[in-house]
């Protein structure tokens, strides 16, 4: 299952899967963010990074297909007391914005290999000269251990699929390995992920 209904069928079935705090990485990336930077959390689900984002003084649009996902974004971002603009939209077929955000944050958003080069190709062209991207994606396991995130393989990411997608863009870091997971009852334990942080020269 990877479509919108899919995924409402999650999130209903088990609110907060990802959890609230944000992702590890891109919270290690609070010491660039500057309040009143643009920032737009692509496939950002229940809100958890969108919401950080907002909470660090940006001013964030969070997109996601999933309405039902979205609906728990708004809740989570009435509780905190924050504001983002929301859209319920297809991350293939949203039509990016020029030079519109200083950054994009990429978290376990997970497509096939087309898919990602379309959405890629926004989020570059969405970025401002100097606009970070921040990505963090499931990797192939080694064999014999459990893989995490989509089962389908050509979802995963890899630093080469990371090198193809994003040519334009300056890798600040591009590192691949195994990381220990606490990020909601669907993120816990060892895996193997793709972490990135690439800059749109200025
Ligand atoms: C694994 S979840 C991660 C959610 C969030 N980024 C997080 O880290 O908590 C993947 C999210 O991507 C969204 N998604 C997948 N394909 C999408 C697409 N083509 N357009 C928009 N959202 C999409 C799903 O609805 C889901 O919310």
């Amino acid at each position: 299952m990877s479509d919108a209904a899919a995924w409402d069928a999650r999130y209903r079935a088990l609110p907060g899967m990802f959890g609230t705090r944000p992702n590890e990485y891109l919270r290690s990336q609070a010491w660039r963010l500057a309040p009143g930077a643009r920032a737009l959390a692509l496939g950002d689900g229940e809100g958890r990074n969108g919401v950080w984002l907002a909470e660090q003084g940006l001013i964030v649009t969070s997109l996601d297909w999933s309405r039902v996902g979205l609906a728990h974004a708004r809740a989570l971002a009435e509780a905190r007391g924050v504001a983002l603009t929301f859209i319920e939209a297809d991350a293939t077929r949203w039509d990016y914005p020029d030079s519109a955000f200083e950054l994009v944050a990429w978290i376990f958003l997970h497509l096939p290999p087309a898919d990602r080069r379309l959405v890629a190709a926004g989020a570059c062209r969405a970025l401002a000269p100097g606009g970070l991207l921040v990505l963090e994606g499931f990797t192939p396991a080694p064999a014999g251990r459990r893989a995490g995130g989509p089962q389908d393989p050509a979802l995963l990411w890899s630093r080469t699929a990371v090198e193809e997608c994003f040519p334009a863009l300056e890798v600040l870091e591009l590192l691949e390995g195994t990381v220990l997971l606490d990020e909601g009852p669907k993120h816990q334990g060892r895996a193997e992920v793709v972490r990135a942080l690439l800059r749109r020269p200025a």
